[in-house]
């Protein structure tokens, strides 16, 4: 049996097991999808563990939480975007050795294109935040060719760092590149993107809805009661808001589509997972 996992600390509530075995059901694919909890300073002994795992041959795992940093170390190919992410996100155990690959970027792109149903070439968009979710997903938003992106923090150095690194993509795709102080954002967005933690630490919006064009789409990164502050802050503000539940499941299949080789049916499995948490 191909074994695969979600790795994080806590995992315990992770949709991943629930997503990955009903792609390998619609896609006709045999694996098993498992979820394991990872001690904080022991991220290699539990990609050790796993990959020791009787129960079948290890293929993959997905890492979430804390540790997209430390699984670029345990492998010996990154992929580009992982690369410039400085994170990981998704692992695969080949014949040639550990690849690590982050598809939170696609993820977030594929869900605003093919869910949502909006443009990103040619749109000014907000990125808001410059920690490790926004480094996530910064350069595969570059490469859908936006005419403008503004990475706005609190901490206006991390945002400028994060825009230096990000400068020749930025280049490659034509789109202005540029950082903001988040309290005096200038300008108006088709696009919004919260990537800050602000409101899991239950803070309010950290940005002036001046930022929200008339009908803007606005997405928070989490999904469920860590997004509904800014869903309740988009919908007053006249954007339509959207949770990261669709970057979810999409994140998903392209690690899926990168084990498989199959792409599996993103839509109806979102569809499906909406149904199930009752939105
Ligand atoms: P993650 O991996 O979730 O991105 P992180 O790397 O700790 O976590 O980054 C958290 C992000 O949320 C940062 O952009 C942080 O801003 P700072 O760089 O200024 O710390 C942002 N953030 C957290 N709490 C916030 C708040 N109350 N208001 C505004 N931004 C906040």
């Amino acid at each position: 049996m191909d074994l695969y996992c979600v790795m994080g600390n806590p995992v315990e509530h992770s949709r991943s097991p629930w997503i990955h075995a009903r792609f390998a059901e619609l896609t006709g694919q045999t694996l098993h999808y498992g979820r394991r909890r990872i001690e904080f300073d022991g991220f290699a002994q539990g990609v050790a563990a796993f990959r020791a795992d009787p129960a079948g041959t290890a293929r993959g795992c997905n890492i979430t939480v804390p540790f997209k940093f430390d699984a670029g170390d345990v492998a010996q190919h990154l992929s580009p975007r992982a690369a410039l992410a400085e994170a990981v996100n998704t692992l695969s155990f080949r014949d040639d050795g550990v690849h690590g690959d982050n598809t939170d970027g696609v993820g977030l792109v594929n869900d605003i294109r093919h869910n949502a149903q909006v443009a990103i070439a040619g749109n000014d968009l907000l990125l808001i935040g410059a920690g490790g979710a926004a480094a996530g997903v910064l350069g595969p938003l570059l490469a859908a060719g936006p005419r403008r992106l503004v990475v706005a923090n609190r901490t206006l150095t991390k945002a400028i760092a994060l825009v230096q690194r990000h400068a020749p993509v930025a280049l490659a795709h034509g789109a202005t590149l540029e950082a903001q102080p988040l309290d005096t954002v200038a300008g108006r967005f088709d696009i919004v993107v919260n990537a800050t933690a602000s409101s899991l630490s239950g803070g309010s919006v950290p940005v002036a809805a001046s930022v929200l064009r008339p009908g803007a789409l606005a997405i928070d990164m989490m999904y469920g009661p860590a997004a509904a502050g800014f869903i309740d802050w988009a919908r007053a503000h006249g954007a339509v808001p959207r949770d990261g539940l669709g970057m979810l499941v999409e994140q998903a299949a392209e690690a899926f589509a990168l084990w498989r080789g199959v792409r599996p049916p993103a839509a109806q499995v979102l569809s499906e997972l909406r149904a199930q948490l009752g939105g």
